[in-house]
């Protein structure tokens, strides 16, 4: 049988997960993995079975964030050393399971061909076991990234208001948009002064992407700047645990509720 043309433009789009939801920016510490293990915990608290899967393997930080010490993670699984089963832990604090990276054990872009195939049939096995998979990316826009982003349903385009940030962001749609998966990409805003200025914030990347690339991606959120997140970081705790409340926690909250009804 033939496949649609769009399948044989673009391979990857044979493989997209409707369940996997890629966090990614272009520029690092915008904070993709703080938004992603909030999601990840917003989300089970509406209900869902969760798993974050942490894509960023040179300087994976979800460990850090959560105060996680992996017996396994996803280096030894790639290394052929353990299942994917065996690496994915619950993390009872949030109601969610974790399938930990660990820092310093080579970067994501550096995968070898045949450890970037495992990772992905991994993703490909445990997916289906969960309603949804958060999979924290790596800052960047190389292949090994693209190729992982590919196979999300929704492709979470994470900036803040700096123009390195909106840069890079920008050069990720451009990317994603070259290798036919435009459709899947939505924006957030984060570390917003208001909402206001987070709306602005928006419209700057809207507009080069309307101008240069002929496509509007969605605002999926704003999330604004709160002390409340370095604070939660410094301790290793999720937000939704210390200030299940605050301005932050109650932006991404809100996110969560409008994906809901998409994952
Ligand atoms: N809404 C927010 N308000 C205040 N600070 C924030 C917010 N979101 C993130 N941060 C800050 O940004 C820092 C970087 O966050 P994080 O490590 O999650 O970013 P990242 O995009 O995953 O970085 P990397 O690209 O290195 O993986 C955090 O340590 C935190 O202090
Ligand atoms: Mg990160």
């Amino acid at each position: 049988m033939t496949p649609p043309s769009n399948v044989a433009r673009h391979p990857a789009a044979a493989n997209t997960l409707k369940n996997v939801v890629a966090v990614a920016s272009g520029k690092g510490g915008v904070g993709k993995t703080w938004f992603s293990i909030t999601l990840t915990q917003a989300l089970a608290g509406l209900g869902r079975n969760m798993l974050l899967f942490d894509g960023d393997l040179g300087l994976a930080n979800v460990d850090v964030q959560l105060g996680l010490m992996p017996e396994h993670d996803i280096s030894t699984v790639v290394a052929g050393k353990v299942g994917f089963e065996t690496a994915i832990r619950p993390y009872s604090n949030g109601r969610f399971d974790v399938l930990a990276g660990r820092s310093g054990s080579g970067s994501l872009a550096a995968l070898t061909p045949q450890k970037l195939k495992a990772l992905r049939d991994g993703l490909m096995t445990v997916a289906p076991s969960y309603d949804a998979v958060i999979l924290d990316l790596a800052a960047g826009i190389d292949d090994n990234l693209r190729l992982l982003a590919g196979l999300s349903s929704i492709c979470l385009v994470v900036t803040t208001d700096e123009p390195t940030a909106l840069t890079d962001a920008y050069a990720l749609i451009k990317v994603m948009t070259a290798a036919g998966r435009q459709r899947t990409l939505r924006i957030v805003v984060n570390m917003a002064a208001s909402k206001k200025d987070g709306e602005a914030t928006y419209r700057t990347l809207l507009k080069a992407c309307e101008s240069f690339l002929k496509i509007s991606p969605p605002l999926a959120g704003i999330v604004r700047r709160d002390e409340k997140v370095r604070d939660v970081i410094r301790r290793q705790v999720p937000v939704l645990t210390r200030y299940p409340t605050c301005p932050a926690a109650d932006d991404v909250s809100a996110i969560a509720g409008r994906l809901s009804g998409d994952i």
